[in-house]
């Protein structure tokens, strides 16, 4: 089990007040709190040893480049990945977005087929629209069954001889339902589909590995697993990448350069023009070492408690309804629910003057809503800081907005 009260004693901003009261903060799935040691690995780069990385020779910049590369093997060693398969970028979005333009756009042809889920996140919807429009690509989309978790049987009805790549979200951001990414590998394997994974909610929440998945590309954010914004990472199988051209050009990324023309450097420094974001890297990997030592495994089992507690407890609230998976099965920590009568930005507003942080609208899944007919909803999401307490507020917070909507 997971000693919450220590734990909330590592986040520093879990003691301040939100409009006079305890904050309650219910909003993981857009990002998480960062714990003291995060923000002081990331104070510590600054304040010892900041210099430009993979260009200086002075000693300076020779340390920064071993902690930048250590920061990569540890974040790509917690997702089963090896170092020379994880590119450091922004966030997930930019990893699908560079898995999209270097990859899929020189190896897919005219008529190859992408096959998505209408519960995406934006960020993996977009990209594959704009470049099947870009290259003649058809986009394909799989539905969601009753319950917010995808249609397996209409998935396997699109999955074709013409499908190239398959892009999937492992936890869906809005219902919570964690999708068989495994038996999507082995189907996708039979029809010999590329799969590139949108792991921004899972690899924060369960123990995810590259590797045994089997999955060609992984994409994750580092600011809602406990680490810094402006950090995150996309790992890339080693024989994808060999087919793979630049993302972004110029700086570091480079083997040679004349005038007319260039070669690139090998691995995944080819990926990562510019320079990179040492200092959020650093950040990240502490969050890294955070979550190794509270175990990804029990992370999940007190995601799954908070879970249980909180459907049970929503369930006394009358003309409420939960959108997604009504059990702690194959789900993760986040629940997104409508009140009839009361409209999604209502409830968060009432609950915000209670001092509980929760998202409301559509969360970056527009045709999910659109599809459950749905315009908006109200979510709450979980993470290693949060306890009954919290969900006894959310609830009594919800009692107040039911008081004065209904
Ligand atoms: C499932 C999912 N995919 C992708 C993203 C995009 O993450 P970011 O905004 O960090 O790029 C999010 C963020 O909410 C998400 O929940």
């Amino acid at each position: 089990m997971l000693d919450v009260n220590k734990i909330k004693k590592d986040f520093p901003i879990l003691s301040r007040k939100v409009n006079g009261k305890r904050l309650v903060y219910l909003d993981n799935a857009a990002t998480s709190q960062k714990p003291k040691a995060v923000i002081e690995a990331e104070v510590e780069f600054y304040r010892r040893h900041n210099a430009n990385v993979h260009r200086g020779l002075h000693s300076l910049s020779e340390a920064a480049t071993v902690i930048y590369e250590e920061a990569r093997k540890t974040v790509a060693g917690f997702i089963g990945g090896e170092a020379d398969e994880l590119v450091f970028v922004r966030n997930a979005t930019e990893g699908l977005n560079l898995v999209a333009w270097a990859w899929a756009a020189a190896s897919l042809k005219r008529g190859d087929e992408i096959l998505t889920s209408v519960i995406e996140h934006h960020s993996n919807l977009i990209p594959w629209q704009r470049l099947s429009r870009a290259k003649g690509l058809k986009l394909v989309v799989a539905g969601v069954a009753e319950n917010g978790v995808l249609d397996m049987a209409d998935f396997a009805n699109k999955l074709t001889r013409k499908t190239k790549l398959v892009a999937i979200g492992h936890m869906s951001n809005t219902t919570g339902a964690i999708n068989p990414v495994a038996k999507i590998v082995k189907m996708a394997k039979r029809v010999r589909a590329r799969v590139a994974v949108d792991a921004a909610q899972s690899v924060p929440h369960l123990k995810v590995n590259f590797k045994d998945l089997g999955v060609d590309f992984l994409a994750f954010s580092g600011h809602k697993m406990l680490g810094p914004m402006g950090i995150g990472g996309v790992l890339i199988k080693k024989e994808r990448q060999e087919e793979m051209e630049p993302f972004l050009t110029g700086g570091g990324m480079i083997s040679e350069v004349w005038p007319q023309r260039a070669t690139w450097a090998a691995g995944v420094e080819k990926f990562e023009a510019g320079t990179p974001n040492v200092a959020g890297a650093v950040g990240l990997a502490a969050a890294v070492e955070y979550l190794t030592k509270l175990g990804m495994a029990r992370v999940y089992e007190h995601e799954k408690k908070m879970v249980a507690y909180a459907l049970k407890r929503l369930g006394e609230i009358e003309g409420l309804r939960v959108i997604g998976p009504k059990t702690t099965e194959s789900r993760g920590g986040v629940i997104s629910f409508v009140m009839e009568g009361v409209h999604a930005h209502d409830i968060a507003q009432v609950l915000s003057s209670e001092g509980v942080a929760v998202r409301s609208g559509h969360h970056c899944t527009m045709p999910l809503h659109k599809r459950l007919k749905l315009a908006a909803t109200t979510r709450a999401s979980f993470y290693i800081y949060n306890d009954k307490k919290d969900v006894d507020a959310l609830i009594d917070g919800l009692k107040k907005v039911k008081n004065v909507f209904t």
